[in-house]
């Protein structure tokens, strides 16, 4: 009886521990804790920094995405991402609106170039799982509600289109064979369809606003994946690292303030000096006068100037004399 009991217990333990680790969706074992790319189509084996990305700057400093890739990922409205002809329903609608247009550029770019998204970083390494943020899917959902795409069946982009190109070069027709061109509203009919459907397992769709990825948010994304695990490096291309010309800078800087001060010193030194040569004679003649004066002004600095009238008097002294 008292056996059974602690195996109980146990195995009570081990439902809790299983439990907790996999609350926000972490992988139970961390296989990556630094920036890392994942495997996606057009993306590098390593992340690194590019000099001149399209779109996507916000990935620039340390990217999983080369230009390539941006290049397309700056039209608005998008026309092709790699094999996926964008431009679906033109014909018998309209294009893609700009604003749907910029929310796919947010995801894309999030997918394709962040290197910070090593947590749902899988077997082959492939991304899944990832929880994204409700506002973001939402609001996604809520900007393309009117656009069109023939993906077929529930949604699927993965499966449910052609891609690729023609011989001549050109896009191919992206809609299979007999599937015709639906709105996302009559799609997906919500920001949690579209998220938990679009990229097969990719998404998450996540109400927890705290525990969650948001493609449009970047800081929000550090501070997440960072919250997962104390010992998870992210790299975060809004802190800009001082770099020798930004030395060069305040060097020139001190060394103005210091060249300043000098100046300044130098002037005041000559000033004294002049004072001092001004003032000789009448020390030699009222030496005890000339004391007392500078005593009682300093002691009455509010009345008068303490240095003027003395002086102007001591000069007038002279010049009478
Ligand atoms: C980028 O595109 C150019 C021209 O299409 C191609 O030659 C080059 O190999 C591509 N670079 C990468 C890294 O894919
Ligand atoms: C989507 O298409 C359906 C059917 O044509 C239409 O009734 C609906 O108004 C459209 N929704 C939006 C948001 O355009």
């Amino acid at each position: 009886m008292g056996r059974s009991l602690s195996f109980f217990v146990v195995f009570l333990s081990f439902c809790w521990l299983v439990n907790t680790q996999s609350r926000f969706t972490t992988p139970t074992t961390d296989r990556y804790t630094s920036p890392t790319c994942p495997k996606t189509n057009y993306g590098k084996d390593e992340p690194s920094k590019e000099e001149n990305l399209y779109a996507c700057k916000q990935y620039q400093c340390q990217s999983c995405c080369g230009e390539n890739i941006t290049m397309e990922l700056a039209q608005v409205p998008l026309q092709q991402i790699g094999n996926v002809n964008m431009d679906q329903c033109s014909e018998k609608h309209h294009p893609l609106s700009g604003a749907c247009s910029d929310e796919w550029t947010y995801i894309e770019c999030f997918y394709q170039c962040s290197p910070n998204l090593f947590p749902w970083i899988g077997p082959l390494k492939k991304l899944h799982n990832i929880p994204i943020c409700a506002k973001f899917c939402d609001n996604w959902f809520n900007l393309c509600a009117a656009d069109y795409t023939c993906v077929a069946g529930e949604g699927n982009w993965l499966t449910g289109l052609d891609k690729g190109f023609n011989e001549d070069g050109t896009a191919k027709n992206p809609c299979k064979g007999g599937v015709s061109c639906r709105n996302y509203t009559q799609v997906y009919g919500s920001g949690e369809k579209l998220c938990n459907t679009v990229w097969g397992d990719l998404f998450k769709y996540t109400t927890d606003e705290e525990h969650c990825v948001d493609p449009s948010d970047i800081k929000h994304n550090l501070d997440f994946v960072k919250s997962l695990n104390p010992s998870y490096e992210v790299n975060d291309c809004t802190v800009t690292p001082v770099s020798y010309t930004d030395a060069g800078v305040i060097v020139g800087i001190v060394f103005g303030v210091l060249a300043g001060l000098l100046l300044i010193a130098a002037g005041v030194y000559y000033f004294m000096q002049r004072k001092k040569a001004n003032d000789q004679p009448s020390k030699k003649d009222q030496p005890k006068t000339e004391e007392m004066t500078t005593l009682r002004t300093t002691s009455q600095p509010a009345k008068e100037n303490p240095d003027t009238p003395p002086n102007t008097r001591d000069q007038s002294d002279v010049e009478e004399a």
